[in-house]
């Protein structure tokens, strides 16, 4: 049957992601119209944003060293790679953090409800190089709105032992996060993440595995929003590239 045969070939062609153009900034590529974009320069306490506008498109931001944000020559990836600490590389970070980051923070909407069905955000990605802290670099957040509380709801840590690990803040005023390891990938290998907080649940599953549910212990399901990227921990270059971003409400 040449004609289903045909069929099935296009419908695979069609299943594999879209390839990415390693001739676009990371705009062209990802649908970046709901973020901006968190560097690890500017001036201190006064990273250098991005926004969503200066974003998108094949001609949209990327670093014109290529030093923290930009598209990978070969595979099209998109890069983002942060140099280590302040303290020994003169990263800036932001006025709570003293870690530097780069970093896509979702914009619109700006906050989200966890108690409505659908909040989830599914990434696929390679951590090239994590950084050298105990539970490394985070690679996806939910954080607590900006009005509520400076602190996040989670973060999903990757370390050099390729350790997935979620920490889940207990209250709003943060700084007490419990750790859950939740997974484990070589490091340089793709995988998938996925993180949803919907109907007051929060549950992180990796490369489509069953989802697995986090208490949020005081947090009350406050306002919040997503954040994916490279934030750095230790004080050690960390390198992520990513293959698929993309949110749900
Ligand atoms: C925070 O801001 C959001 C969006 O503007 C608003 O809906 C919410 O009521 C605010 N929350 C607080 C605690 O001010
Ligand atoms: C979600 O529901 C809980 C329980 O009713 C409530 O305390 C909390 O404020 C709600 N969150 C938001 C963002 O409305």
């Amino acid at each position: 049957m040449p004609a289903l045969k045909t069929l099935l070939a296009t419908g695979l062609v069609g299943v594999a992601s879209a390839a990415l153009n390693p001739s676009c900034a990371p705009g062209g590529n990802f649908d970046l119209s709901k973020w901006s974009l968190q560097l690890p320069i500017g001036s201190t306490g006064s990273p250098t944003t991005i926004s969503a506008s200066q974003l998108s498109g094949c001609g949209g931001y990327q670093d014109p060293g290529h030093k923290y944000f930009f598209t990978e020559s070969g595979d099209g990836a998109l890069v983002m790679k942060v140099p280590g600490a302040p303290s020994n590389t003169g990263c800036v970070t932001t006025p709570n953090s003293k870690h530097c980051r780069t970093e896509l923070r979702e914009s619109n909407p700006s906050s989200w409800d966890p108690n409505a069905s659908n909040n989830k955000l599914t990434v696929t990605l390679a951590v090239e190089q994590p950084d050298n802290s105990g539970y490394g670099t985070v690679v996806g957040q939910i954080h607590i709105a900006d009005n509520v509380s400076t602190k996040p709801v989670c973060e999903l840590y990757y370390n050099t032992n390729g350790d997935l690990t979620m920490g889940v803040e207990q209250t709003r005023s943060g700084g007490n996060e419990v750790m859950t390891k939740v997974g484990n990938v070589p490091v340089g290998q793709q995988f998938t993440y996925t993180i949803s907080y919907s109907s007051n649940v929060l549950s992180v599953s990796i490369n489509g595995g069953a989802a697995k549910t986090l208490s949020t212990y005081s947090l009350g399901a406050p306002s919040s929003y997503f954040k994916v990227g490279n934030y750095n921990q230790g004080s050690s270059a960390s390198d992520v590239h990513f293959f698929s971003i993309n949110v749900s409400h």
